[in-house]
């Protein structure tokens, strides 16, 4: 608007000028000093007209120059909520540029409207006779780049994305950790992600080097604290190998190396493999909510049902998804269709699965199938809930599994398919007799999330054999374990002890013995408990209610059973404790029962002393 008036006063101004040329002679005095008046005026409005075109040029730079207040160590989603970049804390709209290294990439990424400039450091002629202490923006093996750290910075902070650095070579960091400082006197007011690979990772040799991981951290400390870490695996994605992940190996060093340190923390991970290790990922993210992860990707592309699995099993505030176009768009439009089936982790938590009132194991409902025709009815009739599956072998062939008591049999498979096949919420219960059972089962549910079908809580439970409860006949707890883990380790571990050993309840070395064998096992475990056992249990209570802080407890209770009223102090003390970590296979009348029993002061206190042992 102003730079078109602009062009049309300074037309008017030269048509003035021509007229008194041209008619000088015939002008008189009087006339002529008006017209001087005149155009003395149109240049005056001209001056005006042109200075506050360029004072509003001005306050527009400065408004962009000048950031709200916000810390170098503060969460990447606040950040991008409080600028307006997102509208709701999720990682899955925070947008990422990759190697925004020389000044045509870095500018590139500044004029587009991406939130946060990934940059790699490195230091100007690094490893050469001409090695400097210049932090300049290259990925190797470029150690040359027409951008330095400090001009990298400057052009950036003046804009509004946030900062990802990624360290190349220990010899950068400490250089760059200074110039951080520096510029924080005049206000970085944006997070800073610290990035490096610490640690071999999934395809890598032990001796491959990586940024020492102590030295990186103290360095940090000592510098510049005020950032989120992003300490990651040096990882090679081979598509030969495409099921090769993090192991719990990996996972364990890391959080070993990374627990004390006070910042925030995002772990890198290679988004192809994210699955496959999602059971060791997923735990790391649980150690502390200062962790999240940062999903980035290579050449090749992840699936969109990949990333669903992944965003389907954890808190959208703490999965950063980089990665590229166009299975982004794909993977974000995917993500955001109401009523998609959910891509459930089998190994995964049945409250975060069933969400049920109050988050009450107690509102989660339990029935057993016998046969098909039961099965359907349920299937039908049913708003879902835990299915338990008795398994055992069919009678002419041994190596099919088949549903207990059913007439005609009911293969193991047929039931499976048929569940799979629902669109309600199940979780399947497998209750498994034999250790020819426990192959075949583990190979069905294999199949199954091979094929991508397997998306519900799925739950292993035998009467199992160690310790002070080893009893002949029964599978060894060791068999059990490393059976699961050869063939399908997605699930959670439902252990029962043999009812020979159960005449005097629950007893400590009983219990004991059972958590120190899964101690070691990194599978939710749920401990399985006969109800009307309980109450025999009262020297044993203390060491259950321990081992609640480690594993959830089933309480069982057959319509057969002895009657409700020898509920006992123990369930309720156990139900006290923590209602998201006890469950009730039982009908609905009993869960109603114990739902309605009044909350017994007696208990409580009971529980409360329990607590205060512990
Ligand atoms: C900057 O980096 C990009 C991407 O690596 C590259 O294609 C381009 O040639 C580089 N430009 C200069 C001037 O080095
Ligand atoms: C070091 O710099 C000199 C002068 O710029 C150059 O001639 C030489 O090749 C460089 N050496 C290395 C190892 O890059
Ligand atoms: C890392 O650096 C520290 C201190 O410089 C050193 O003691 C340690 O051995 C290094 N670790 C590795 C794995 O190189
Ligand atoms: C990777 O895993 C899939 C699914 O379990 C399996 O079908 C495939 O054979 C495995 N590939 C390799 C190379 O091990």
């Amino acid at each position: 608007m102003e730079q078109k008036d602009e062009k049309n006063c300074n037309s008017e101004e030269e048509g003035e000028r021509q007229g008194p040329k041209t008619f000088l002679g015939i002008f008189t005095r009087e006339k002529f000093i008006i017209l001087c008046v005149v155009i003395g005026l149109m240049a005056l409005l001209l001056i005006i007209i042109l200075t506050s075109v360029f004072l509003i040029t001005q306050s527009d730079a400065s408004v962009n120059m000048e950031m709200e207040p916000f810390p170098s160590d503060g969460d990447m989603l606040d950040f991008l909520l409080q600028i307006g970049e997102i509208q709701e804390k999720d990682g899955l709209y925070a947008t990422w540029y990759h190697a925004a290294n020389n000044k045509s990439e870095m500018n590139k990424a500044l004029n587009s409207d991406v939130m946060i400039l990934e940059a790699d450091i490195n230091v100007k002629g690094y490893n050469t006779a001409n090695e400097t202490n210049i932090a300049i923006m290259a990925h190797p093996p470029d150690i040359y780049s027409d951008n330095t750290l400090e001009e990298w910075l400057d052009a950036v902070l003046k804009s509004k994305k946030g900062i990802k650095l990624d360290f190349k070579s220990i010899n950068a960091v400490e250089l760059s950790l200074d110039l951080l400082r520096v510029k924080k006197q005049t206000g970085i007011n944006r997070p800073v992600w610290i990035n490096a690979d610490i640690l071999p990772g999934p395809n890598v040799p032990v001796f491959w080097p990586v940024i020492n991981a102590s030295e990186f951290f103290e360095l940090i400390q000592l510098k510049f604290p005020d950032v989120t870490i992003s300490p990651g695996w040096k990882v090679l994605y081979l598509s030969i190998f495409p099921n090769v992940t993090y192991t719990r190996s990996m996972v364990e060093e890391m959080y070993t190396i990374v627990r004390h340190l006070p910042q925030k923390i995002t772990f890198p991970v290679h988004a192809l493999m994210a699955k496959n290790g999602w059971p060791h990922l997923s735990w790391l993210l649980s150690q502390s909510p200062r962790f999240s992860l940062t999903l980035w990707q290579g050449k090749e592309n992840p699936t969109v049902n990949d990333l669903l699995f992944i965003r389907d099993n954890s808190n959208p505030l703490r999965i950063y998804y980089d990665i590229y176009e166009p299975v982004l768009s794909k993977f974000k439009e995917a993500a955001k269709l109401r009523n998609r089936p959910r891509r459930f982790y089998p190994g995964g938590d049945i409250i975060d699965y069933f969400r049920p009132v109050n988050n009450d194991g107690l509102n989660i409902q339990w029935d057993t199938v016998t046969d098909k025709d039961d099965l359907l009815y349920l299937l039908k009739d049913s708003q879902g809930g835990m299915l338990v599956i008795p398994v055992i072998s069919s009678e002419g062939q041994p190596n099919i599994p088949i549903i207990q008591g059913s007439k005609p049999e009911l293969p193991l498979q047929d039931c499976l398919e048929l569940i799979l096949a629902s669109k309600k919420s199940w979780g399947i219960y497998l209750r498994i007799k034999s250790q020819n059972q426990l192959s075949l089962t583990l190979e069905l549910l294999r199949q199954a999330y091979d094929r991508d079908l397997l998306h519900h809580p799925t739950w292993v439970n035998m009467d199992i054999a160690h310790g002070t409860f080893y009893i002949q006949d029964y599978v060894t707890g060791e068999e059990f374990l490393r059976t699961i883990d050869q063939i399908f380790p997605y699930v959670t571990l439902a252990p029962g002890w043999p009812k020979e050993v159960l005449d005097e309840g629950y007893k400590p070395e009983l219990v004991e013995d059972m958590v120190q064998l899964f101690q070691g096992a990194w599978q939710d475990v749920s401990l399985q408990l006969h109800a009307e056992t309980l109450y025999r249990t009262v020297t044993g209570c203390r060491s259950l209610l321990h081992a609640q802080s480690r594993f959830s407890m089933t309480l069982e209770h057959r319509a057969e059973d002895r009657d409700l009223n020898t509920w006992t102090a123990s369930l309720m003390a156990i139900r006290a404790l923590n209602r998201q970590r006890s469950f009730y296979n039982m009908p609905n009348m009993y869960r109603e029962h114990i739902a309605n029993l009044p909350e017994n002061q007696d208990h409580t206190a009971l529980t409360k002393t329990l607590q205060n042992d512990s």
